[in-house]
């Protein structure tokens, strides 16, 4: 396996990752369970966020430099950061509100990443 395809699949093992210790934390969030207790749930999606981000830059470098897709790509992953953050500090209506919304940016992303449009999904419907 060339060196570029390991990092590609190491960046997609880890953005599915991301979004399964997403998910679990927000369910433990609705349960109303204390998780940031747990070292586990504080600090492996910081080292798995960590992995994912550097196995980007270095996809970027061996593209040879950003293009606008991949601008695309991170001003919607600061997005989902962001709502991500929110989902997981509420309760309630408003934690599935953001939690819902970080969803729909994540499939956005995905959806980019597979067209290569900064448009992604959104282009194909209109
Ligand atoms: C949550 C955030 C992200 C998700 C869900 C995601 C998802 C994906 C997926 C599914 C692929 C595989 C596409 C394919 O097989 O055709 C991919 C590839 C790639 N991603 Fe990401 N990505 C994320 C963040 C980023 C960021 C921040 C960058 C930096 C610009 C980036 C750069 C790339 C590059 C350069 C590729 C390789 C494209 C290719 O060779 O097909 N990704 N990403």
């Amino acid at each position: 396996m060339s060196l570029y395809l390991f990092i590609k699949h190491l960046h997609i093992a880890s953005v599915t990752l991301s979004l399964v210790l997403f998910l679990a934390r927000w369910w433990l969030q609705g349960q109303g369970r204390e998780w940031r207790r747990q070292a586990f749930w504080r600090l492996l999606p910081h080292i798995n966020d960590s992995i994912l981000l550097l196995a980007a830059i270095t996809l970027v470098v061996l593209w040879g430099g950003l293009r606008v897709w991949m601008l695309s790509k991170i001003a919607a992953l600061l997005l989902y950061i962001l709502l991500g953050r929110q989902a997981l500090r509420t309760q309630g209506r408003t934690s599935l509100f953001h939690g819902t919304a970080a969803l729909c940016v994540f499939a956005f992303i995905v959806s980019v990443a597979l067209t290569k449009n900064p448009g992604g999904i959104l282009v194909s419907w209109t």
